[in-house]
């Protein structure tokens, strides 16, 4: 029987890499798909502990690259939960990067994913347990979330902005 709420610590999940020469590109600086590869296997796990279930990835929103990662430094891939809807979870991931001897730490980059858990036997969208924000921080990202909900569902054209609440006037002049 799956708990009714959870915590962010609950599945708060951080994820090291020592970037080697395999995962750069000729520059010597890491490849932009291995990090989102990364980042897309700490979300995942992230998400599968919070929805007690397997997930698959349904999104991922917007992600920049900034500065360069170099052979030899190490990145740490943090992703916590923000809001849980129903069958869908959205997951807060930031990478920092440091120099081996964790000198020089800074943030690399971020983004959101939405990961949907799946039932064991049907393999269909399963119900998992609502987030429960606890910190002023955590509360923040939760209310944060229903808006950029909207914002990936009209993009991805499940949902009509007519049909939005919170972005329905922002994309008013558009339809
Ligand atoms: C994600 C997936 C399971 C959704 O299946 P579906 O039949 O559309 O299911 P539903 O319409 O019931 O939607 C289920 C949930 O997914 C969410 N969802 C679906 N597509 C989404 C998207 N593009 N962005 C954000 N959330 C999305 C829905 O909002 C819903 O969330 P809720 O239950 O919390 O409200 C299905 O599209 C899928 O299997 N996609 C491939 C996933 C995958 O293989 N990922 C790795 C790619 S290599």
């Amino acid at each position: 029987m799956q708990p009714k709420q959870k915590k962010v610590e609950d599945s708060h999940t951080i994820m090291t890499e020592l970037i080697m020469p395999n995962d750069t590109n000729p520059l010597g600086n890491l490849m932009g798909g291995n990090l989102m590869r990364w980042m897309d296997i700490a979300g995942g796990i992230c998400a599968a502990k919070h929805s007690e279930a397997h997930v698959v990835t349904a999104s991922v929103d917007h992600v920049s690259f900034e500065k360069p990662i170099k052979l030899g430094n190490v990145i740490s891939i943090d992703a916590k939960v923000t809001r849980a809807f129903n069958t869908s979870l959205e997951v807060y991931i930031e990478v920092m990067v440091s120099d081996i001897t964790g000198a020089n730490t800074m943030k690399s980059n971020h983004a959101y994913m939405t990961f949907v858990a799946l039932d064991k036997d049907s393999k269909r969208p399963c119900k998992i347990p609502e987030l429960l924000p606890i910190t002023t921080e955590q509360k923040r990202l939760h209310e944060g979330a229903t808006r950029r909900r909207e914002l990936r569902l009209i993009l991805s054209g499940r949902l009509k902005p007519k049909d939005a609440t919170d972005l329905r006037s922002f994309f008013g002049e558009l339809e």
